[in-house]
């Protein structure tokens, strides 16, 4: 089928969907919902059979829903309507939760029901239920709306408040008024729905140090203690706030107002008025840990579930050292785990552009980067595994398939590809992991095409090597298995000496060195060059600047070729 899509952005949800349905064989088309006139234009243009909008903030026109059919994608239960659907199922601690598939009509989220999938909450972060229960709810919901609209018989259930099967009901957008931290009576688990029920957007508005702030990223703290709504301590860019009951940690902090006024590290954002607070080293008792290391017989583990997998160029030296560090004679499997959202985004994108010279920050990224990448593909004592539990985009795909054995969850969506950041060379040995696992001619359209894969495709192409489980709970507890297993195989002396002699084999045809200088040389233009592409597309990106177009890659309706009219 012809299926277009009216989205706000081509967010994780939406790349997912757009994978997901062409691999069932449908054509997908997207459109960004940017006037009623572009979407009209859109349509006529693709002359679709069928119309889905997985992410949309405004209603889809008249002029549209009254002669298509155009399925939207809410994420809440049946009957629930409304702008912050999820913001009030974490805010109000729901215990399940779910995502509707319904027609776009005159109300709101009020149209007939094609699909809906319910699934068991969970204590997090809104952004991070949004990626991994809803999306993996949405997909079932709109495959079986789109399988019940090609079948010609199914007709959609309207919907009525008095059918038993209704649990939800219309809610207001959450205003600031509603996410309000009272810190003198606010208990911890309060406060955490609070923060977790407005990150990444829009996060809670709180005042410290006399200055207007959004709060993210927050976690408990089970240690420290103070005066409710004291900041007690800093641990890797974080601060520690008191409760009337404990204390949590708050990662990132935005405010408006300053020179800066994106997401940054709390520290960074409050740097004069944090500056004499006592620092914390975290372990596994107290600190913010974004870090660490878990052993397990013969294999080490190591965690970083960095905030929005954003790797600054600290963060980049700690993971090395820490991987250097668990690089010991008695583990033999050294699996790196990323994080449950992310499980690397690449260079972090904001910190570069708060620097006092973005160029000189981004060329100590990647350098930092690439040194933690070098450790990994030279390391011959070891076997590495990198798993996905999360997804992973640019710089951090090419991370992960500098180790031995890449292991996806099965919805991880990957971005191999730079290209979108203003033309961006890209580093990260990409030009020596990409060809080597994928071939030359692979490599050069996976580059070209920049478009989101799924894992299928990956493992098609050599970037990803297994895949299983559907949650990261199932991901994470058959990593541990099979990681184990791998330890404890007789063949184990075997892959280690076959991947010595692999890597000398590559090193006589190539050095790395010579990868990293021509990426590097790349890089240099795009930081340092006369053309402002990668600055100017940063800052768009950080300063999140709607897009005044469709990209052409995903808008084929819009292909001078009609390349996508022609398969139909
Ligand atoms: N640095 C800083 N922040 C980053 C980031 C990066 N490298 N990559 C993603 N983020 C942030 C986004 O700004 C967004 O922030 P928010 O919480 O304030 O909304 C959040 O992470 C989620 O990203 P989003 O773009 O909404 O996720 P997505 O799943 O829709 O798209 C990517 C994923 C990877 C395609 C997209 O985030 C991207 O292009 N990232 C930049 C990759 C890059 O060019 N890295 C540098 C070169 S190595």
């Amino acid at each position: 089928m012809r299926i277009l899509f009216l989205t706000h952005a081509f967010n994780s949800l939406t790349q997912r969907l757009f994978v997901e349905l062409q691999d069932c064989g449908h054509e997908v088309s997207v459109e960004f919902d940017i006037n009623d006139s572009v979407s009209e234009e859109a349509v006529e243009l693709f002359k679709p059979e069928l119309i889905i909008a997985p992410f949309l903030k405004r209603a889809i026109p008249e002029s549209i829903w009254s002669r298509h059919i155009c399925l939207v994608v809410h994420p809440g239960i049946r009957g629930d309507r409304g702008p912050s659907a999820l913001d009030w199922a974490v805010m109000t601690g729901k215990r399940h939760w779910g995502v509707t598939v319904l027609q776009a009509n005159a109300e709101m989220d009020g149209g007939d029901i094609w699909a809906s999938v319910e699934f068991d909450m969970r204590p997090g972060k809104k952004a991070s239920l949004y990626r991994h229960e809803t999306a993996e709810a949405a997909v079932e919901g709109v495959l079986l709306a789109v399988s019940r609209y090609q079948s010609g018989t199914f007709t959609p259930l309207p919907l009525t408040d008095s059918d038993p099967g209704v649990g939800g009901k219309w809610n207001p957008l959450m205003g600031q008024a509603d996410r309000k931290i009272d810190w003198d009576r606010d208990e911890t688990e309060t406060l955490l729905r609070k923060i977790n029920s407005a990150d990444g957007f829009p996060g809670v508005r709180d005042s410290l140090f006399g200055r207007e702030l959004l709060l993210y990223d927050a976690m408990p703290e089970t240690l420290l203690k103070g005066a409710p709504g004291a900041v007690l301590a800093c641990c890797e860019g974080a601060i520690c706030r008191a409760t009337v009951d404990g204390a949590v940690w708050i990662g990132y902090l935005r405010d408006k107002s300053a020179a800066h006024p994106f997401k940054l590290p709390a520290t960074m954002v409050l740097a004069s008025e944090v500056s004499g607070l006592p620092v914390i080293t975290p372990d596994q008792h107290c600190g913010y840990r974004d870090i660490w290391c878990e052993r397990d017989g013969e294999v080490a583990y190591l965690h970083f579930p960095l905030y929005n997998g954003a790797m600054g160029t600290r963060q980049c030296e700690r993971l090395r050292q820490a991987y250097i560090g668990v690089c010991q004679p008695d583990i033999k499997v050294v699996v790196l785990m990323g994080g449950i959202d992310f499980w690397s985004n690449g260079m972090d994108l904001n910190r570069i552009e708060a620097a006092d010279s973005p160029a000189d920050e981004s060329w100590r990224n990647i350098n930092a980067m690439n040194d933690l990448a070098l450790e990994i593909i030279k390391c011959d004592s070891h076997l590495t595994i990198a798993a996905m539990q999360g997804n992973a985009g640019a710089g951090g795909v090419f991370l992960a398939r500098a180790c031995d054995e890449v292991w996806a969850r099965k919805g991880v969506i990957l971005n191999p590809h730079y290209k979108d950041m203003g033309n961006l060379f890209g580093s990260e040995y990409w030009s020596y992991l990409l060809p080597r696992y994928a071939g030359a001619r692979n490599a050069e359209r996976i580059v070209r095409a920049r478009l989101p894969m799924g894992v299928p495709e990956a493992l098609s192409l050599g970037l990803v090597d297994q895949s299983f489980g559907r949650s990261f709970h199932e991901f994470a507890r058959e990593v541990r298995c099979r990681a184990a297993q791998m330890a404890g195989m007789e063949v184990f002396r075997d892959s280690l000496a076959k991947k010595r002699t692999r890597r000398a084999e590559d090193e006589n045809l190539k050095p790395l060195l010579c990868y990293r200088n021509e990426e590097l040389e790349g890089m240099r233009l795009n930081f340092y060059g006369f053309d402002p592409s990668y600055h100017i597309a940063r800052y768009n990106f950080v300063y999140k600047i709607p897009k005044s177009r469709t990209p052409l890659t995903i808008a084929k309706h819009r292909q001078r070729d009609g390349s996508s009219r022609s398969q139909s």
